[in-house]
């Protein structure tokens, strides 16, 4: 037997080993999968580069469309308010109820911001598995996605009133006369209505746009599994 083939058996017996230990290390039940216990180094470092090589690849040809329109940060800031804000914070807001159960941790992208807009899009339309991060592509369209990745790139230097403002509910129509508003399927013709034409109000947004942070390290970040 010549060393290059002793060499090759010896290594295909470490594989062979090294892939019954796997199987049997899995079967046993050992390993705590529960979202209370933290990973340990090597499946944390695995998980870590599954997950950033696979998003880097997915998301790398994905092209950006303009996202300075002040409407598309407006639209994008109510979706996050209702879906986001929970998880992942907002300015002026330090903690939520679900957040301390969450493993792994949802950054806080208040503080943090997001790597890019092309990374930013493909975790939102596509979500993390075996995170809690949704896939948001399964009940929104990519506009309403880039809307939110518009907003996304504000978010780390928005002022907690600037946030308010952009995510208030709609106002209720105004009656300035004195007279009771209905809606305009009722028939009321005789009643005059200076209620305004459409339910979303003009918002006047101060400090938008053009403040732009994206976080400038490379990969997704790690402390959230610590
Ligand atoms: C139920 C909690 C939850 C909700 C709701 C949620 N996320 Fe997440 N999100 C997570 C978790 C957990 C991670 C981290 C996943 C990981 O790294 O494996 C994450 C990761 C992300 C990341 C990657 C951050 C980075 O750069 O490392 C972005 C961007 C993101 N979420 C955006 C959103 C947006 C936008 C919404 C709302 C449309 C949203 N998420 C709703 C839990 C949530």
């Amino acid at each position: 037997m010549t060393c290059t083939v002793k060499a090759g058996l010896a290594i295909a017996l470490v594989l062979v080993m090294g892939a019954l230990g796997a199987v049997a290390f899995v079967g046993s039940g050992v390993y705590n999968i529960g979202a209370d216990d933290h990973h340990t180094k090597i499946v944390l470092a695995l998980i870590e580069q599954l997950r950033d090589r696979s998003i880097a690849t997915r998301a790398r040809d994905i092209e950006v469309p303009p996202l300075e329109d002040t409407s598309k940060i407006v639209a994008g800031a109510r979706h996050y308010a209702s879906l986001c804000a929970s998880c992942h914070l907002a300015p002026g807001m330090t903690k939520s109820d679900i957040r301390p159960g969450l493993y792994p941790h949802p950054p806080s992208l208040a503080q943090e911001g997001v790597l890019d807009e092309r990374t930013a899009f493909w975790i939102v339309k596509h979500g993390i598995k075996m995170s809690a991060m949704p896939a948001w592509g399964k009940s929104l369209d990519d506009a309403a996605i880039w809307d939110i990745v518009a907003f996304l790139r504000q978010l780390p230097i928005m002022s907690p009133d600037t946030y308010q403002e952009l995510t208030k509910p709609p106002a209720a129509p105004q009656n300035t006369r004195g007279l009771i508003w209905s809606p305009p399927s009722t028939p009321t013709p005789a009643v005059r209505i200076d209620a305004p034409r459409s339910a979303t109000p003009v918002v006047p947004v101060t400090g938008l746009p053009g403040l732009i942070s994206l976080r400038t390290s490379q990969g997704l970040r790690a402390a959230r599994f610590s």
